[in-house]
């Protein structure tokens, strides 16, 4: 046997240079990883979106969901989370009494991820986690809505929101809030904030506009 080949090999690799074509082959090899993993990690299921609609998935810090807690203390009934990543607004809006809580996801990975957080924390059964588009679900009768989406699709989903929510509505929105709505309450500070808006509020401002024109 040969010791010293080992280390012949190892002073052989770290004798060579990287030249620009070796730079070019790393530079397109972890280009095209980090594309795979996009496409079929992150992104699935949002083939049918437009691209200027595909918000990626950024989970809610802990601070974050307690602040959106925080502005749904007091009220009761359904909650919706639209966006709803691994499950867990919907998780602890469960845990704060809204029923049914339930999560709208376009991400199979995600929603799986979700039902199995669920599963083992013994709220199986209990949440609800759908995979439906966002843009595509009738909202007439929620009562509580979360968002913790883009600022690039805020305005369009404010028409939908205004469009389809009932008075009584409240809708908390994380990170960005709503391009022309009034909050009736904000909590947190810096990337942490949440804003929340009284359904009500929001189409009386939108009336009250209307007739001043
Ligand atoms: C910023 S993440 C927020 C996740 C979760 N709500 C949280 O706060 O932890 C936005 C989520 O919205 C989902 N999403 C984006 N567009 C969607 C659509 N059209 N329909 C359903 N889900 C969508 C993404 O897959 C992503 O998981």
């Amino acid at each position: 046997m040969d010791d010293d080949a080992p280390d012949e090999a190892l002073a052989d690799i770290k004798g060579r240079q990287i030249g620009g074509w070796g730079v070019a082959q790393i530079a397109v090899g972890t280009g095209l990883t980090v594309y795979a993993m996009w496409v079929g990690i992150l992104q699935p299921g949002f083939r049918k979106v437009p691209l200027k609609l595909q918000v990626p998935y950024i989970p809610a810090s802990k601070t974050q969901v307690q602040n959106v807690m925080t502005l749904l203390r007091g009220r009761k009934g359904n909650l919706v989370d639209l966006g709803s990543g691994d499950g867990r607004i919907v998780l602890e809006a469960h845990r704060h009494g809204f029923n049914p809580a339930v999560g709208y996801e376009l991400n199979p990975w995600l929603i799986s991820l979700a039902r199995i957080h669920a599963w083992r924390l013994g709220y199986h059964g209990k949440v609800a986690y759908l995979r439906e588009d966002l843009w595509k679900v009738d909202l007439t009768k929620c009562k509580n809505i979360t968002v913790f989406l883009a600022p690039s699709v805020l305005s369009l989903l404010q028409e939908k929101l205004h469009a389809e929510l009932p008075d009584g509505a409240l809708v908390v929105a994380g990170r960005f809030p709503f391009p022309d709505w009034e909050p009736c309450r904000i909590e947190g500070h810096g990337v942490d904030r949440a804003w929340a808006y009284n359904m009500q509020a929001q189409k009386q401002r939108l009336l009250g506009k209307v007739s001043n024109i």
